[in-house]
């Protein structure tokens, strides 16, 4: 059988930069790519979406410009800052990173790419994006974007996330990769822009696409068939109690210790093995003498778990854990989205 010669990346720049300048976006991350800027929004948009990173990243930059101001700053003013973006890891990581930087480096950024990948939370993808749009260096950055791009145009089988494609993309994009300058920059973000915008994960919009003259997918009409995707792990359920303990002081909350979210915030919870009952999770904390004022079902989905919550508003004189008032719950405790839900349950107040 005759084998498909290779495809050749080196096609791709050109029209790509040009379809770029027409066509990108005004994103806040893209005026001023200093290295601290491109670094926290390229974290931020790790899982989550441009449009709800905007406003995340405005707030972040506007509290913490530097990279002195991460490292310094509580942990619990950063959670506040990530609230509801969610992989609260990530924003640990940030701070540990920013820590090392300031410790190691003097607080100077990194220049290179091994140096890049010894912070905490910084992978080959993130250390491509610094050097190439803050240093305009040539490296990829090789997201999930450009994954589904690269797989199509050369119909490439790899399962999405493959590290042996991924690493090969990295090597090959890398090496037709505009000089040295500000095209490195607009290169790795014209494949992100390709990717939103027009490449998308369902129905591509290939008429508009700078590249569907090359592209293999869509000369063979296959743009479905990839990237492939893996077979979807069935997500584990999880029934839990979530307690807003009020008390004459305020609502009880606490740090988790296990589970999902740990080391975050929470309501009071419990994961129900077999036959509990709301009332004895309570009172295991000391919680005996309380009134019962709603409860109320609610459902959040992690990645790899789905939380069914039933949420009990008690009212007790006795405390189990610290106590915050409404007005400190909403401006200055960190509360995963998860938790954050169960306030309807106090409705209009
Ligand atoms: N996705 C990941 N990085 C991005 C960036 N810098 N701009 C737009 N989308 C992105």
């Amino acid at each position: 059988m005759e084998k498909t010669a290779k495809f050749d990346f080196h096609c791709i720049p050109s029209p790509l930069l040009s379809w770029y300048g027409e066509n990108k976006r005004d994103l806040p991350w893209r005026r001023e790519p200093t290295p601290y800027r491109v670094w926290v929004s390229e974290i931020m948009l790790q899982q989550t979406r441009v449009e709800a990173v905007k406003e995340y990243y405005l707030r972040f930059m506007e509290q913490l410009p530097t990279v002195y101001d991460l490292a310094t700053c509580e942990e619990e003013k950063l959670l506040k800052l990530w609230e509801g973006l969610g992989y609260y890891s990530r924003a640990r990581n940030l701070q540990k990173a920013a820590q090392q930087i300031v410790r190691e480096h003097d607080g100077v950024f990194p220049t290179t790419v091994e140096s890049l990948k010894t912070l905490p939370g910084v992978g080959s993808y993130t250390a491509g994006a610094i050097a190439s749009i803050a240093y305009g260096m040539p490296v990829a950055a090789v997201d999930g974007n450009v994954f589904r791009v690269c797989s199509r145009l050369e119909e490439n089988g790899a399962v999405i996330s493959d590290p042996k494609y991924r690493k090969y993309l990295e090597e090959t994009l890398s090496g037709v990769y505009p000089p040295a300058g500000k095209a490195c920059a607009d290169f790795t973000q014209s494949l992100f822009e390709l990717g939103a915008l027009v490449c998308k994960p369902q129905n591509p919009d290939c008429a508009r696409c700078p590249l569907k003259g090359i592209c293999r997918a869509y000369q063979n009409g296959t743009q479905s068939e990839y990237p492939v995707l893996p077979r979807k792990a069935e997500k584990r359920q999880e029934r839990v109690y979530v307690y807003l303990i009020e008390t004459p002081e305020g609502f009880c909350i606490r740090r988790r210790e296990e589970g999902v979210l740990r080391g975050m915030n929470e309501f009071p919870s419990a994961v129900i093995t077999d036959g509990e009952t709301p009332e004895n999770i309570l009172s295991e904390w000391g919680v005996t003498a309380f009134t019962e004022i709603r409860r109320q079902k609610f459902t959040h989905i992690f990645t790899h778990i789905r939380w069914e919550m039933l949420c009990v508003w008690v009212r007790t004189d006795f405390a189990p854990f610290d106590t915050y008032t409404l007005d400190e719950i909403l401006d200055e405790i960190s509360l995963p989205t998860a938790f954050k839900q169960c306030l309807r349950i106090l409705g209009e107040r």
